[in-house]
């Protein structure tokens, strides 16, 4: 009985954010209890979720991008929208809170509104929450073609 009303207070500081770092990766997480079944650790890692960005975030090519966005599969909304499958894609169509300017800038994503879009993002779509002061030409055609196909051989 003891064991338990412990592990309730354990699941309710992890739920409340005190160790969020700890679970976000699961890489320092407690072993879970001899005893088997569900643990407060389980619990606490079931409410948290703990994934990793898929490995294609990691690529050379998309870390100007890799701050805010994830690519690949399983990939999730962070401080900017996911971008998988963005290519031939309307603008604003993933679960995320776009900006109004954004969601009325009735943009496909394709080659043309890419490279205009991340040589200044603000001047495609003024208003755009996405802060970023643009690339370089001669970093957007590859970074284009990553975005339309992710792969870790030729960019990792
Ligand atoms: C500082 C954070 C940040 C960085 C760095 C950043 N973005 Fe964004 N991006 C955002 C945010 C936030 C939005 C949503 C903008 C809005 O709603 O106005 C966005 C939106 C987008 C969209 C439109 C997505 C959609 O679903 O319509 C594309 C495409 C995009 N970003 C590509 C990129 C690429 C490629 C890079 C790397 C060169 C990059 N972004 C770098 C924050 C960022």
């Amino acid at each position: 009985m003891r064991r338990f009303v412990l592990g309730v207070a354990a699941v309710t500081l992890v739920a409340g954010g005190a160790s969020i770092g700890v679970f976000l990766y699961g890489t320092n997480a407690p072993a879970a209890s001899a005893v088997g079944g569900p643990t407060p650790q389980n619990a606490a890692k079931s409410i948290m979720t703990p994934t990793r960005p898929p490995p294609e975030t990691f690529a050379r090519v998309f870390a100007p991008c890799a701050h805010c966005h994830q690519i690949g599969d399983g990939a999730r909304a962070t401080s900017g929208p996911v971008l998988t499958d963005i290519v031939g894609r309307r603008a604003a169509r993933t679960d995320y809170p776009y900006s109004q300017a954004m969601i009325r800038s009735g943009l496909t994503w394709d080659d043309t509104t890419l490279r205009r879009f991340l040589a200044k993002p603000s001047d495609v779509v003024p208003g755009t929450r996405m802060f970023f002061k643009g690339l370089q030409h001669d970093e957007i055609d590859p970074l284009i073609e990553f975005l339309k196909k992710p792969n870790l051989d030729e960019n990792g």
